[in-house]
């Protein structure tokens, strides 16, 4: 497994992680078990969930013991295409890699593969309640436009394997992203009930979640999240995108009115570059505006493309290079899938002993 540690660039990566994050909700923790969880639903990941989530992924993999897990059958939600299902599980796997995920250090695996989620997945559902699940936006909102009787039961019950993927570790801290704090309270509140009910079995886990500054906008429209989902292409920045679609897309991006490149609620959009300027060079915003001081918002662009690229390149050809061996990158998949089974197993024994499933 050597191989995925290799490369001073990638080294880069990793080192970035190693200071401590600044802007996020401090959890209490001195080591925890962390799990998070990711669709494979694109080749690779956009800018907005490398800066807002894998970064703080890499981060945490240093005091933190980490499950990093590719949710397959939660992409089972919505409509898929079997050809391209499993192709997608591993470009997400080694995005996940390039981005500086350590699978030695942290385990990473395909749910799929671990069984203990679907089973804790279904017993979780008998702990739940249709009234909560109702409740969710998430829910809400993909559902909105469809006939009552046409809704997918597995958009409804989504939040409930979302739970069983952290319970099963008995996972204490989950970095995710704003949108899914209801679903970690939805998570919470099975946890404390299956306790109450059954004895204390699992820890109550807490979220992790990146302050507003560590949120990525659109390119093209500052107060929108940087969506894979939308049908504005030049909303985002993929990252396998080549030179010379980087320079497209941020001289398209839109500015404010003005011309200082300075951060602030009345510049959103400059802001929102500012943002990924320092994220990606890791440097503080405030030594970007000073370079920027006498300049507009031309060179600050071009100072922008040039750094994005610059950041863009040692991911690209890391990826590149990981899928180009699917014999290893097979070897850390099954490892990842053997060392969690191990973990969600062990949960699964108590849980069953707890709710009395046994046969006397
Ligand atoms: N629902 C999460 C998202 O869309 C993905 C996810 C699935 C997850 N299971 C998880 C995140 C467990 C954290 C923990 O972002």
């Amino acid at each position: 497994m050597g191989l995925y540690r290799r490369g001073s660039r990638s080294h880069d990566f990793e080192n970035k992680g190693r200071r401590p994050q600044a802007g996020f909700e401090k959890g209490s923790w001195e080591m925890a078990r962390v799990f998070s969880g990711v669709q494979p639903t694109a080749e690779v990941p956009h800018l907005g969930n490398y800066i807002g989530a894998f970064r703080q992924w890499v981060a945490l993999q240093d005091q933190h013991e980490c499950f990093f897990c590719v949710v397959d059958l939660h992409s089972l939600t919505v409509p898929w295409d079997p050809k391209l299902l499993g192709q997608r599980s591993r470009q997400t796997a080694a995005s996940l890699i390039a981005s500086g995920i350590d699978p030695e250090r942290s385990v990473l695996f395909l749910q799929s593969e671990v069984a203990e989620h679907t089973e804790l997945s279904w017993i979780l559902t008998c702990v739940s309640r249709m009234g909560e699940l109702s409740r969710m936006t998430q829910f809400k909102d993909k559902s909105r436009n469809l006939e009552r009787d046409s809704i997918g039961t597995g958009l409804y019950m989504y939040p409930v394997l979302m739970a069983a993927d952290v319970l099963a570790y008995r996972g204490e801290l989950v970095p995710v992203g704003d949108d899914q704090r209801q679903h970690l309270e939805l998570m919470r509140n099975i946890a404390e009930r299956f306790n109450r009910d059954f004895g204390e079995t699992f820890p109550v886990p807490e979220p992790y979640i990146p302050a507003e500054g560590a949120r990525i906008m659109a390119l093209d429209d500052p107060t929108r999240k940087m969506d894979k989902s939308s049908d504005r292409p030049n909303n985002l920045i993929w990252m396998n995108d080549p030179p010379e679609v980087v320079r497209r897309k941020i001289a398209r991006a839109v500015t404010d009115s003005g011309r200082e490149v300075t951060a602030g609620s009345d510049k959103p959009a400059i802001t929102n570059l500012l943002t990924i300027y320092a994220a990606v060079t890791d440097r503080p915003v405030a030594a970007i505006e000073r370079e920027y001081e006498d300049k507009g918002y031309g060179d600050f662009k071009m100072g922008l493309s040039e750094a994005l690229i610059d950041f863009l390149g040692p991911f690209r050809s890391r990826y590149l290079e990981i899928l180009d061996d699917p014999g290893q990158l097979d070897k850390v998949l099954d490892s990842g899938a053997a060392r969690a089974k191990e973990v969600a197993h062990q949960t699964m024994q108590s849980v069953r002993e707890r709710i009395g499933l046994r046969r006397s």
